[in-house]
Formats: structure tokens, C-alpha cells, sequence
């Protein structure tokens, strides 16, 4: 049976039976499969692409045509989570129309359910008009990457008592516009609680110590992709770094070696017509399934090619 998807109500829900959120970033298909089987609540396609899929090192030069992009194919592999779409930067800054637009093409276009938005306050008047034409909108508040030169590098926000109390009175103006949640990101814990217990939305923290509705990190994080990123904030699960190196070596030292492929992973004429099985298996999925066993089952000749669910 085919379990139900989540939308704003079932985040709402949670709150309310002290039921935490799980969410987590995703850029592609075949993650979106992975977590979205796993029973992810959201997936959001996050402009923190820029810096872990292209390699930039801030989320700035991502544009909204790439979140567009990495959105339909977060889409295809997802059933239950709800698919969030960020707005990057100046998609939604220049004006509210240009923002409506922009919103418009990432639920049009991309197929997202929600949008999220970086910024308090200022982005009432937004807020509003995206609900009212009935996009659900995320809030995200605090550190907020794409003000990286304004707040001089990605610091914690809300240690002064004044900027405490804005990031408090931001909280409330998005929750009156509309906002059905709102990504806490990089403040102190006794802010994010205070916070949380102020507004009657979904707070969903990072680095935001564990008071808050429920939980988000950037995928690649949390399995350990990259050895040279260990903020405090950013427990890893995995060592995937490590993991993907050795099954590459191991790749590399058998096809220099004549080891692979054998006659297992080889096709024959006299196997053709009985189509005996053949196992196929990618790197990834080998480094995902666990290292380099076997993978359970193996593909037949006729179906060498996986298939997607959705176009
Ligand atoms: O872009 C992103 O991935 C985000 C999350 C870290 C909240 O905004």
C-alpha cells in the first residue's frame, strides 16, 4: 500500500502531536528514491547545490533555471515526501512580482509543492500574495546564506540580544503572512526554543540545537562526502568519501589488472537466446549497497537499463 504523501496538514499534524520532522536535501532522482523510501517527510531541493553539486563556495551564482532542473528530477523519484523548491538569489529580491513568477515557474516548471524563501520581515508582503495564489511557502531565518557578505561569512545568528529579538519578531511576521514553516539555520538552541514555542508553524532547525519541530541537513553531510567539511553543527552517518574511494580503487586495480569485467558481468551468443541472468551494477550503487558485495538479485539481459517511475 502506497503510503500517504505529506503535505503542509501532515507537517502541521506533527507539531502538534510533538512528532518530529525529518528533512533532508536532495538534487537528484535517484536520492530522492533512496530517502524518499526511507520515509523522509521533505526533501528540499536547496540552493546549497551551488556549493556541493557545483562546486561553488557560496550558494549565490545558482540560478533559478538549475533549481528548475534539479527540481523535476528530485520529482520523478519522489512518492510521499513533499518536494520543496529553493527561491535562489534574486529570483524573489527585485520585487514582488518578479517573485511571484519565480515561485510560479518552480511549481509550474519544476513540479514543487512548496517554495522556501530566505529573510524575515521584508518578505511579509510576498508571503501573502504566494499564499493567497496557493503556493505554500517555507520561511528561513537566521543564518541565511545568500546574505553571506552582509553578515561577514557564515556565522551564528541572534547571539546579541537585539538581533535575538528581530529574528523572534521575524518568526512571527512570516507565521501571520502565511508561512506553513520555517528553516531555523545556525542560531543558539535557547533562541531556536523560545522560537519555536512562540509560533504555532513547524520549526525546522539546522544547527539549531534539538528544541526545534524537526530536523534538516545537506545530504552530502550528513554521508560524509566531503572529509574536508566537519562543521560542528553536522553530525556525519556515514563515510561515504572514504566508502566511493575504495570502491574506486578497487574498480580501477581490476580493470588495469583484466579482472573486470569476467565472464559474470560478459555477455555470450549461446546466453543470448536462453537469457540467462546477468548481474549489472554500478559503482554508486555498489558504494551505496555497503561496499563491494554482490548486489541482492542482478538484472537480466533484457532489462540492463533501470527504468524511471515518472517522466
Ligand atoms: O539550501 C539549502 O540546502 C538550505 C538548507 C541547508 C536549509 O537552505
Amino acid at each position: 500500500m502506497r503510503a500517504e504523501k505529506v503535505t503542509i496538514h501532515t507537517l502541521q499534524k506533527k507539531k502538534a502531536a510533538s512528532d518530529k520532522i525529518t528533512m533532508l536535501t536532495c538534487y537528484d532522482a535517484t536520492f530522492a528514491r533512496l530517502l524518499d523510501d526511507a520515509g523522509i517527510d521533505v526533501l528540499l531541493v536547496g540552493d546549497s547545490l551551488g556549493m556541493v553539486v557545483q562546486g561553488h563556495s557560496t550558494t549565490l551564482p545558482v540560478t533559478l533555471d538549475e533549481i528548475i532542473y534539479h527540481t523535476r528530477a528530485v520529482v520523478r523519484g519522489t512518492q510521499r515526501a513533499q518536494v520543496v523548491g529553493d527561491m535562489p538569489f534574486m529570483s524573489y529580491q527585485t520585487s514582488v512580482d518578479e517573485a511571484m513568477r519565480s515561485a510560479g515557474r518552480l511549481i509550474k516548471e519544476g513540479g514543487a509543492e512548496a517554495v522556501k524563501l530566505e529573510g524575515g520581515a521584508q518578505h511579509a508582503e510576498l508571503v501573502r500574495r504566494l499564499v493567497a495564489t496557493g503556493i505554500p511557502v517555507m520561511g528561513h531565518i537566521g543564518l541565511t546564506p545568500q546574505s553571506v557578505h552582509q553578515m561577514g561569512g557564515f556565522k551564528v545568528q541572534g547571539r546579541d540580544h537585539d538581533t535575538a529579538r528581530r529574528l523572534v519578531e521575524d518568526a512571527r511576521a512570516l507565521e501571520h503572512a502565511g508561512a506553513y514553516a520555517l528553516v531555523l539555520e545556525g542560531i543558539p538552541l535557547e533562541l531556536a526554543r523560545e522560537i519555536t514555542d512562540a509560533i504555532a508553524i513547524p520549526t525546522i532547525g539546522i544547527g539549531a540545537g534539538p528544541h526545534c519541530d524537526g530536523q534538516v541537513l545537506v545530504i552530502y553531510d550528513l554521508l560524509g562526502m566531503n572529509e574536508d567539511f566537519k562543521p560542528r553543527f553536522v553530525k556525519r552517518y556515514e563515510n561515504l568519501s572514504l566508502r566511493i574511494r575504495t570502491a574506486v580503487d578497487e574498480y580501477i586495480d581490476e580493470v588495469r589488472s583484466s579482472r573486470f569485467p569476467s565472464e559474470d558481468e560478459s555477455f555470450t551468443q549461446s546466453q543470448k537466446s536462453a537469457g540467462a541472468p546477468r548481474k549489472v551494477a554500478t559503482v554508486s550503487a555498489l558504494a551505496l549497497a555497503g561496499g563491494c558485495a554482490p548486489l541482492p538479485g542482478g538484472a537480466d539481459d533484457a532489462a540492463f537499463y533501470s527504468t524511471a517511475k515518472k517522466d
